[in-house]
């Protein structure tokens, strides 16, 4: 566990604006100094370019996109793909988030072969994986999060050493409730479990909780062997919130 740094990822959502944009990314890197562990912030696909402006002449917070298309280019409209990406700097992307397997239908293949286009290009995907508040209490939770992750290692094969996983229970997402730093642990040591079956390196891999983690409950969370790091909603809006999550990484 101790050679894996730990990755705090602020998955912006549909919020933000050019100005709101500007003043939050002012306050980051104002405040991030040298963090010890990797940083990251995926802001909505039209602020990209004015994400890799603001990012500029640093090393210490990276870009990351929301989504990224099955598809490799062509007649594909609104999709954006990992080439395009890319082209803007950008180092991670967020695939199969539950808000889009939700509202946008992504199927497990859908998200392995989205996976696949981002490790194609050069890009780290952020896989998540979550079970539903009926789940869980149908007991189907650590079903459900090897499901999801095992159609991503049957088409992404050995590579899946290079990805990163995102646990983000459905249930905890932008609703103040948090998975327990050991309900968290005891998800992330099956999906560890799951990751050593299909390649070597698997200790390698990051493991990020996300579901209303903020500047209270990051230090425990983070504390657990198998959290790597965190993928934060609402507390990514906030520099200092944010800021305090990833001092809590160190
Ligand atoms: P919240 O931190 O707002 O619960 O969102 C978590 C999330 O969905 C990050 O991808």
């Amino acid at each position: 566990m101790s050679e894996r740094r730990k990755l705090v990822a602020g998955n912006w959502k549909m919020n933000g604006g050019l100005a709101a944009n500007q003043a939050l990314v002012q306050a980051l890197r104002g405040g991030v100094g040298q963090p010890v562990c990797d940083v990251a912030v995926c802001p909505p696909p039209v602020y990209l370019a004015q994400l890799q402006q603001l990012l500029a002449g640093q090393a210490a917070i990276a870009l990351g996109a929301q989504d990224v298309s099955q598809h490799e280019g062509g007649a594909f409209t609104g999709d954006v793909s990992a080439a395009m990406l890319k082209d803007f700097g950008v180092r991670y992307a967020i695939v199969g988030h539950s808000e889009r397997r939700q509202y946008q239908g992504e199927t497990d293949l859908q998200v392995a072969t989205k996976v696949k286009r981002a490790l194609a290009a050069g890009i780290t995907p952020i896989v998540c994986v979550g079970e539903t508040l009926s789940e869980r209490e149908q007991g189907l939770t650590e079903f459900i999060v090897r499901r999801q992750l095992s159609a991503v290692i049957q088409l992404n094969g050995p590579c899946i050493s290079e990805i990163v996983v995102a646990y983000e229970p459905v249930w905890a997402i932008g609703t103040g409730k948090t998975a327990t730093p050991t309900e968290a642990q005891a998800v992330h040591a099956v999906l560890r479990t799951q990751l050593r079956a299909a390649t070597e390196q698997a200790d390698r891999v990051r493991i990020l909780y996300g579901g209303s983690m903020n500047a209270a409950n990051a230090a425990e969370l983070l504390a657990q062997p198998d959290i790597d790091g965190g993928l934060i909603g609402g507390a990514a809006l906030k520099a200092p919130d944010f800021l305090t999550i990833v001092a809590a990484a160190a």
